[in-house]
C-alpha cells in the first residue's frame, strides 16, 4: 500500500513538472507541427541576404534585443500604436534596427502553410541562427517552443546595455539576464559583423570627458578615420544617418573582432572594455588566435541567451502578424 501511494505521488509530481506551462524548449519542436517552418525561414534569410548582406547582422542583433527585454518573446517585433510606444521605438532600437521584414515574410509563408502554430519569437531565433551560418559561423540546433508576448514597452529597452558601458556595467547587465561574464565576452564577438551609426560612438571622438575630447583607449589613427566618416556640421552635430562598418570584414563571422581590440580599434567603449581586466583579456587573447574556440563558445552562449525568460506552454500567444498583438 505504502509503495503504491509513493508511486502515485511520484507520478503526480512527474506529471506536474511536465505540464505544458513548465515545458522547456525543445529541438525539433515543429518537426510534426509544421515540418516546413525551418526551411522557409532559411530560404527567406538567404533570399534577403542575397539582396542585402546587412540583413544577417541585423537579425542577430534583433534577437539579442528581443531577449534582453521581457525575454525572447518576439516583443521587439510589435509596432507602436497611438496608445503604446513599443520596444521597437525605444532608444537602442529605432532607426538602428534592421531585418524585421524578413521575419514578416517568413511568418506570412508559414501562416499560409500551418496557421497559428509557429511563434514570431521562434522565427526570430531560427533566423538569427541562419544569419550566423550564412556569414560563416557554426550551425546549431535551435531549441524552440517559445510563445509570443503580449506586452511591448519602449521604456523597458533600458535593459539593453549601452555602448558607453564599462566592464562592470556590462557584466551586471548580462548577469541580470542570467548570463555570465564569459557569455558576455563570447557574445560581444557578434560585433565582428555589421555596422554602427556614428551617433552610437561619436562621444569617443568629440566629447569624451571634461579633460579629453578623444577616448585615450581608441587608436589615434582609427579615431582620425572615424572622424572622417562621421564629421560634425557647423553646429557640432553628426548626421544621424551616417554609418560605419564595425570590422574590415563586415559580413564574415570570424574572430577578428578580438584581434581588433588589441589594436585599440574596438568601436564602442563596451568593446574596448573587454581588455580592462585580466580575466576577460585572457579570453579575448584566446579568441583572437582561435576562431573555432570562439565559435563554439559563441554558440553555447547564444543557446543560453535565446532561452532568457521564454514563454512556453499556454503562456502568451502565437501572434498571427508579428507586428500586432492578437485581438
Ligand atoms: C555587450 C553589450 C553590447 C552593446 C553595448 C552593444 C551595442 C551595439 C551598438 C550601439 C550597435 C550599433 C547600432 C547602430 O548604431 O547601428 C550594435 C550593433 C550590433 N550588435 Fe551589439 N551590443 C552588445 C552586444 C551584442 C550582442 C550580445 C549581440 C548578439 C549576440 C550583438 C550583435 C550586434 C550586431 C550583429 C550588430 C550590427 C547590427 C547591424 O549591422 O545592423 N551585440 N551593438
Amino acid at each position: 500500500m505504502y509503495i503504491k501511494m509513493m508511486l502515485a505521488l511520484f507520478i503526480a509530481v512527474a506529471f506536474f513538472f511536465s505540464s505544458p506551462i513548465e515545458a522547456a524548449l525543445e529541438v525539433g519542436f515543429y518537426r510534426d507541427k509544421c515540418p516546413s517552418a525551418e526551411a522557409i525561414i532559411k530560404e527567406e534569410v538567404s533570399k534577403s541576404f542575397d539582396q542585402n548582406k546587412g540583413i544577417a547582422p541585423g537579425l542577430i542583433r534583433l534577437h539579442f534585443h528581443d531577449c534582453f527585454v521581457r525575454g525572447c518573446d518576439g516583443s521587439i517585433l510589435i509596432d507602436s500604436t497611438p496608445t503604446n510606444q513599443a520596444e521597437i521605438d525605444g532608444p537602442p532600437n529605432g532607426i538602428t534596427i534592421r531585418g524585421r521584414e524578413v521575419i514578416d515574410n517568413a511568418k506570412a509563408r508559414i501562416e499560409a502553410t500551418c496557421k497559428g502554430v509557429v511563434s514570431c519569437a521562434d522565427i526570430l531565433s531560427y533566423a538569427a541562427r541562419d544569419s550566423v551560418v550564412i556569414t560563416g559561423g557554426l550551425y546549431w540546433d535551435v531549441p524552440a517552443g517559445r510563445r509570443d508576448g503580449r506586452i511591448s514597452r519602449a521604456s523597458e529597452t533600458l535593459d539593453i546595455p549601452a555602448p558607453s558601458f564599462n566592464l562592470d556595467q556590462l557584466t551586471q547587465s548580462f548577469a541580470n539576464k542570467g548570463l555570465t561574464q564569459d557569455d558576455m565576452v563570447a557574445l560581444s564577438g557578434a560585433h565582428t559583423i555589421g555596422r554602427s551609426h556614428c551617433t552610437s560612438f561619436t562621444n569617443r571622438l568629440y566629447n569624451f570627458s571634461s579633460t579629453t575630447m578623444q577616448d585615450p583607449k581608441l587608436s589615434p589613427i582609427y579615431a582620425q578615420f572615424l572622424k572622417q566618416q562621421c564629421p560634425r556640421d557647423s553646429q557640432g552635430n553628426v548626421n544621424q544617418d551616417l554609418v560605419v562598418f564595425m570590422n574590415q570584414t563586415p559580413y564574415v563571422f570570424e574572430s577578428s573582432y578580438y584581434q581588433n581590440l588589441f589594436q585599440h580599434t574596438g568601436l564602442f567603449t563596451s568593446d574596448q572594455a573587454l581588455l580592462d581586466r585580466q580575466e576577460t583579456t585572457r579570453e579575448v587573447a584566446l579568441y583572437a588566435v582561435n576562431n573555432l574556440a570562439w565559435q563554439r563558445d559563441f554558440v553555447q552562449a547564444m543557446i543560453k541567451m535565446s532561452q532568457i525568460e521564454v514563454l512556453t506552454g499556454n503562456q502568451g500567444e502565437i501572434r498571427a502578424n508579428c507586428r500586432v498583438i492578437n485581438p
